[in-house]
């Protein structure tokens, strides 16, 4: 019953036929997307990945193909050889490109049959995700996931081409190693020569990266992927894809400037115009003005309203709704958010209903400007010409709680209120500027935030940490900090949490892309770095010794960054999670639901490896 292809050769691919080609003899294979039998005709949307072509079976001009064209289903393989036609004009399709034309099929080759899939490439409802996942050929089919797939490849490639004619060599680095400093957990290789061995799967190329600046190699470029075991979220999978990068002898701005110019291209490539140079801000004014190492520009700051007070008008203020005034009294809008009826803005003033807010609440709310405007009519009108708050935006004012037993009170640093302010801005913004398209997908705003904290207090382990990781440069000014303070690992009051590392990250519409920084090149420095972490010499040896040794050996000064694909390629496609934009991805509990993985193995395979399983409880 099937046809074999034997020297058939396609002519065109299924998007591609149009009016001038009319009269041409032309060979089409693909997928049969749809099939419509009218008696003595049948339509047959062909289609392939360019698109999809009408195949016209005439009974009349070839009873032989007619029936055989009978027997065609969805997703059946064939080859049609035929005559392009011009449609009449009143059967033209609008709503595909070879809209104007079909093909009158002459031959119908049957290269395969398909079972009735669980869904069709062309369903408009789709299944639930994990019928998708676990069925992922047929879902690849579909329009939208072939555009995914499609812009991942295109952009991929104009970065390639990009660092390439920026001098960058493209050098691969291994995927069985040793730890890296990225600090998730790490995937473990078991090695069968040397019982009891692992290798760990990079979570990262930093260090070989930084070795290639040793070498000599002076501009690295690779599009590689990691390996990360942590928690799992929309914009987070275990095995990612970064565009990493490192170049020797350079300030942040050139690095800035490298990925300007991939990312410019990349958007190009995708059809989209961006600008540059993206604009820049300190981690400090990030937090301050947005409450977000990542903020999103989409949307207006917050502004401390303070500022246009007196400082009896503060107090007075502080005192009538409890809040502190030592604390920002942040102004928080959202534009064109239209009429909120009064349970809503009850729910919003019930702080502690926002998800990403937990314990004691001590934010103070005034969600209900009515009341404000009522109480203090000149202060409310003063505030909102400082905010430049317009009539339809969403606004409220939000202090800190002043709470008289303390005891319930949490970390009520400028930075932690700011943050709490941050994530209601965001809440806020998910919930009312998308109805009223303040929050456009397509509008990019793109962000360099700098001066990163060097090191970051761990609450649990009580002692400072790399915020990013321990090879990262700090700026020159703070040097004497460092020195000052080298002894104070475990004083969360220590002035080594003021310490600015050269680290910058590269944020879009509120989502971090890339991070990077300027590394230690001196065996001095990051001697001193490795002191003021409490990791003494030996630790330091048994954890990186490798480098260090190959940093005693003639390292110039260097730097780099790493952007992750799969978010720029989820954004660029408006896609909601990164399983969209990656072929084969894994689910939140890191499983490939397609290949069935991950699996038991057999007794045989863990005792050649001289690993036991400790059986689960
Ligand atoms: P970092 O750990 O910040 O830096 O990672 C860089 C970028 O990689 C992407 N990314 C991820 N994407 C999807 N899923 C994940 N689990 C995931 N984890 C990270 C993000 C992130 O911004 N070696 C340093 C870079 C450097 O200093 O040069 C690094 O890996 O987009």
């Amino acid at each position: 019953m099937l046809d074999f292809l034997g020297d058939l050769r396609r002519t065109h691919m299924c998007g591609a036929l149009r009016p001038p080609d009319a009269g041409q003899k032309a060979v089409l294979m693909g997928w049969v997307n749809r099939r419509r039998d009218l008696g003595s005709i049948i339509f047959i949307d062909l289609r392939d990945r360019t698109g999809m072509t009408q195949v016209v079976f005439n009974r009349e001009r070839n009873p032989a193909v007619h029936d055989k064209a009978q027997e065609l289903r969805n997703e059946y393989v064939i080859a049609v050889v035929g005559t392009v036609k011009r449609r009449d004009a009143e059967t033209i399709n609008k709503n595909i490109a070879t809209g104007e034309v079909e093909l009158v099929g002459d031959e119908l080759r049957l290269l395969n049959v398909a079972k009735q899939p669980p869904f069709l490439p062309g369903d408009t409802v789709l299944p639930n995700e994990e019928v998708r996942l676990k069925y992922r050929y047929i879902d690849l089919r579909r329009d939208a996931m072939q555009f995914n797939i499609e812009t991942r490849h295109k952009v991929s490639k104009a970065i390639r081409d990009y660092l390439s004619e920026q001098g960058f060599f493209e050098i691969e680095t291994p995927f069985m190693t040793r730890s890296t400093p990225e600090g998730a957990r790490d995937y473990l290789v078991p090695s069968r020569v040397q019982p009891g061995c692992f290798y760990a799967l990079p979570q990262s190329p930093q260090l070989f990266k930084q070795i290639l600046m040793i070498s000599g190699f002076d501009r690295y470029f690779q599009i590689v992927r990691c390996f990360r075991d942590e928690d799992l979220r929309a914009d987070r999978q275990p095995e990612f894809t970064q565009i990493d990068l490192e170049m020797s002898y350079p300030q942040p701005e050139r690095v800035w400037e490298v990925v300007e110019g991939f990312l410019t291209a990349a958007f190009n490539a995708a059809g989209h115009e961006i600008k540059t140079p993206f604009p820049r801000m300190s981690y400090d004014q990030a937090i301050r003005v947005y409450g977000s190492d990542k903020p999103d520009l989409r949307l207006p700051g917050m502004v401390d309203v303070r500022t246009a007070m007196t400082p009896e008008e503060v107090a007075e203020f502080a005192t009538k709704f409890r809040m502190r005034k030592e604390l920002p009294i942040h102004l928080i809008r959202i534009p064109n958010a239209g009429e909120v009826s009064g349970t809503e803005r009850r729910t919003i003033g019930t702080y502690g209903a926002y998800q990403h807010v937990q314990g004691p609440s001590f934010v103070q709310l005034i969600s209900d400007p009515k009341r404000l405007a009522k109480d203090s009519p000149e202060l409310t009108e003063k505030i909102l010409r400082f905010g430049n708050v317009e009539a339809g935006d969403l606004w409220l004012l939000a202090g800190a709680l002043e709470k008289p037993d303390s005891s319930a009170v949490m970390d009520q640093s400028v930075q932690h209120f700011c943050e709490k302010c941050g994530y209601l801005r965001f809440d806020l913004a998910q919930k009312y500027a998308p109805k009223h398209g303040a929050f456009q997908k397509r509008d990019f705003h793109f962000l360099w935030v700098t001066d990163f904290p060097m090191f970051e207090w761990d609450k649990t382990e009580k002692r400072w940490n790399p915020a990013h990781h321990p090879f990262t440069s700090l700026h020159e000014e703070d040097m004497s900090k460092l020195e000052a303070n080298i002894d104070s690992v475990n004083d969360p009051k220590s002035p080594l949490g003021e310490i600015r590392a050269l680290a910058y990250d590269v944020v879009l519409n509120g989502t971090e892309l890339g991070s990077g920084s300027i590394r230690i090149h001196r065996q001095d420095i990051q001697r001193k770095i490795f002191q003021a972490l409490g990791m003494s010499d030996e630790e330091a040896r048994a954890r990186f010794g490798f480098f260090l040794e190959a940093l005693e050996y003639g390292t110039p000064p260097h730097g780099g960054i790493a952007l992750g694909l799969d978010r720029i390629v989820m954004i660029l496609t408006g896609a909601e999670s990164l399983r969209e934009v990656i072929p084969f991805p894994k689910t939140a509990r890191a499983v490939d639901l397609m290949v069935d993985a991950p699996t038991p193995v057999n007794e045989a395979q863990l005792k050649e490896l001289g690993i036991g399983v400790i059986k689960a409880k």
